[in-house]
């Protein structure tokens, strides 16, 4: 893993190294808790940012390498393309063969309808890990290690109020996520 970390600071740069190993340790936390592969957790966790890198030109010419479609929103939201190229760098350039953590990696800037427990742990990791410091997060933290769902509909809420304020485009991905998160816990209420 140190060589993993010395590889990531020449592709991503030591301070998106440092965020990385702080949701690398976040993830592999709640992976304890809510019993998920701790070595999943943790390469997915170490490598989730591992394509966030260059300009939107250079970005968009990385996906268009391993034929990744890209839709309309996440060519105008370019930040959002690192998690799907993120899987392909991740397979490519660090060995990463297993799909439950290429997915983790993929879905992690969106989310996605029905995410598996790997991927929502990735996702809040990303979302809450030590260095995160913006409103509203305490309250995610608290609530990630009390209920996984609640805390992603929190952290979701809070992406699409943001996404809405700033007059950005809202992936449908992350729109299906919450949508079947809320109803998953309505039905729950019943
Ligand atoms: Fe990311
Ligand atoms: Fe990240």
């Amino acid at each position: 893993m140190d060589n993993v970390q010395e590889i990531l600071i020449e592709k991503i740069g030591k301070k998106r190294v440092e965020h990385s190993i702080g949701v690398m340790e976040t993830a592999m936390e709640l992976a304890k808790l809510y019993y998920v592969d701790m070595d999943k957790a943790k390469i997915a966790g170490i490598l989730h940012d591992c394509a966030k890198y260059g300009d939107k030109s250079y970005l968009l010419k990385r996906a268009s390498d391993f034929d990744i479609i890209l839709d309309k929103i996440m060519i105008e939201n370019y930040q959002l393309i690192h998690g799907p190229l993120g899987a392909e760098v991740a397979k490519e350039d660090f060995g990463v063969k297993d799909e439950e953590i290429l997915n983790a990696i993929r879905y992690h800037t969106t989310g996605r309808e029905n995410m598996t427990l790997l991927d929502k742990i990735i996702y809040l990791a990303d979302y809450i890990e030590p260095s995160r410091n913006f409103l509203g997060v305490e309250k995610a933290r608290k609530l990630a290690f009390e209920n996984l769902d609640k805390s992603l509909i929190y952290a979701m809420d809070n992406t699409v109020i943001q996404l809405i304020k700033t007059s950005k485009l809202i992936h449908l991905d992350t729109i299906k996520a919450r949508n079947y998160l809320v109803l998953k816990e309505n039905s729950m209420d019943l």
